[in-house]
């Protein structure tokens, strides 16, 4: 079947191929990090309006463009860009949404591997009598690369590779593939997520114990909802709730795009957008907040889910959780909950390859095979490092630098920008008039008037403020401070990270060897990282060029 003809099965299909591919694992890891992170009910108001305001509006942003370039048989953003403007350089900025979803992918699928391999141990009930702290030490065993002589942690890089296969062996099936995956993953991560908050509901302080007396599953969902006003006034908290709004629809990735190009060029997007933009919500901030932290707060109390609360925390954690339930359940719990994981990973890892098959298939004529197999091993490639250095320091820390360095730049900071590009290719470029027109045709609903302006001032405006502000972040994060009495530029804001000033401040007053040593190699892996993500969007451009020259001497252009 020709790239042209290929489309979606059922709107059933469409809409949970494009929850699936919002629904992942930042709902279920990132989100309760998040949350906890920035004060509990401080960040549900900023989130929900960074949802209503910039979320919403990417999302048709997102459809509309995807829709729009499908027409011309444009299947990832580099020719969709293109098509909206006669200037030639969007094709480039398009590039961001395959290069993303790469990156992203390596290290993506290095977590969706760990859920599999936490399914069949919970099943194989290598948990059970374990205590928290041996439990916690199998994940630092399993990722440890130090836990194998020769530096390479065995099961992690099976697990790994099975993984990898798996998603490359769905996308060689095509759309329908990915359409079958949504329809068999999303229904199922809903009843597993439904029998586990249920349970976390109804567990309150069953679980108390002599050493965590406070412990109390109702206290951590009270925690996580009461509304804190007072956050509105903190732009950290702010930047945070932005980011994980990107990261959660899977906006300025290039993924929405590329499904939506497959849409018909006369069905409707406007409602499509909301169905599956809408029941992301539900997942994250309905499912998402009622396992990890009250379950947490169940077992242990919200004082040390403060202090503990990590990436880690659902790894560390839960299989210890579970086996206190006893018996069957303990089993069934854990495969549900690392299920959930997995089917959330894979659903949206799966919409991660499809822009870079479509390209290869529109340019170059790659077969489904080629182009699933192609993208399976530039994972491989770009993920193996984040696999092989990984480990933990006696003081705690976990050094994944590869991992850290994908998840900032690709996972974060290039969502962002290309968010705000494609924002202002749509609005301003394109043009709001078109746009709106695009939105709404063949649409089962018409989008509220009042969204016009939101699109066109508010979503780049805010868009730009998120920008800026991790751009300069004060230091500190003490913006009142930095406006009142000068701008000094804190070591997490883009352009002290780029400058690894954090980084080399602490080498330069660091005085014990062994840890000079460990940060002089996170320099090391950082900048190799960093290397390796400069090449891979620069290979990207490079065929994107490579794409456009054929297309010249085709016709086509
Ligand atoms: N949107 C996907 C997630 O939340 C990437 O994990």
């Amino acid at each position: 079947m020709s790239a042209k003809t290929e489309s979606w099965g059922t709107r059933v299909g469409l809409i949970l191929a494009m929850a699936g591919n919002a629904v992942g694992l930042g709902n279920f890891l990132r989100f309760p990090v998040q949350a906890v992170n920035n004060g509990g009910g401080a960040f549900i108001i900023p989130y929900i309006i960074c949802f209503l305001v910039m979320g919403v509006p990417l999302l048709w942003i997102e459809w509309a463009s995807g829709r729009y370039g499908g027409k011309f048989g444009h299947h990832s953003t580099p020719f969709i860009l293109d098509k909206m403007d006669k200037r030639k350089f969007w094709k480039y900025v398009g590039v961001f949404g395959i290069f993303t979803n790469v990156a992203v992918a390596a290290y993506y699928c290095y977590i969706e591997s760990w859920t599999i391999s936490y399914v069949f141990h919970s099943l194989t009930g290598t948990f059970n009598g374990m205590t928290q702290g041996e439990v916690s030490g199998f994940y630092d065993k399993y990722l440890d690369v130090r836990s194998s002589t020769t530096g390479i942690p065995y099961e992690a890089v099976v697990f790994y590779v099975v993984c990898l296969i798996l998603n490359t062996y769905i996308l060689s099936r095509g759309l329908h593939g990915v359409e079958k995956a949504a329809k068999i993953g999303v229904p199922l991560l809903l009843v597993f997520g439904g029998f586990l908050g249920i349970r976390s509901l109804t567990m309150g302080s069953s679980m108390a114990t002599a050493e965590f007396p406070d412990a109390n599953s109702i206290a951590g969902l009270n925690f996580l909802w009461k509304p804190a006003f007072d956050s509105l006034a903190n732009p950290t908290v702010w930047l945070n709730a932005a980011g994980q709004i990107f990261f959660t629809l899977s906006v300025g990735m290039g993924t929405i795009h590329c499904y939506a190009a497959y849409v018909k060029s006369k069905d409707d997007i406007a409602l499509n957008a909301m169905s599956a933009g809408w029941m992301n919500e539900f997942v994250e901030v309905v499912l998402g907040s009622l396992i990890v932290i009250p379950l947490a707060a169940g077992f242990f109390g919200v004082d040390w889910l403060k202090e503990n609360a990590g990436f880690g925390m659902a790894f560390r954690t839960m299989p210890y959780m579970f086996e206190q339930w006893g018996g069957v359940l303990s089993a069934l719990a854990g495969m549900m909950w690392f299920g959930l994981l997995f089917f959330a990973g894979i659903t949206s890892s799966l919409a991660m390859g499809t822009p870079w098959m479509g390209f290869m298939r529109d340019e170059f004529g790659y077969s489904r095979n080629k182009g699933a197999m192609s993208f399976g091993l530039i994972v491989l490639l770009m993920g193996l490092p984040t696999v092989l250095i990984y480990n933990f320091a006696t003081n705690g820390t976990v050094n994944s630098f590869v991992f850290n360095e994908y998840d900032y730049w690709a996972g974060t900071v290039s969502l962002v920008v290309f968010a705000l590009a494609e924002t202002i290719l749509f609005v301003w470029v394109f043009g709001l008039t078109k746009g709106w027109k695009e939105i709404n045709d063949g649409g089962d609903i018409r989008v509220p008037d009042f969204y016009k302006p939101i699109i066109k001032w508010i979503t780049p405006l805010l868009l730009l403020a998120v920008f800026i502000g991790s751009l300069i972040t004060p230091e500190g994060n003490d913006w009142v401070n930095a406006f009142q009495n000068g701008w000094v530029l804190d070591n997490g804001s883009i352009i002290k990270t780029i400058a690894n000033a954090g980084l080399k401040e602490q080498i330069a007053t660091a005085t014990d060897p062994a840890e000079i040593s460990r940060l002089e190699n996170q320099l090391l892996y950082t900048n190799a990282a960093r290397v390796l993500l400069v090449l891979l969007f620069a290979g990207i451009s490079l065929t994107v060029y490579r794409a456009y020259a054929k297309r010249i001497k085709e016709g086509r252009a």
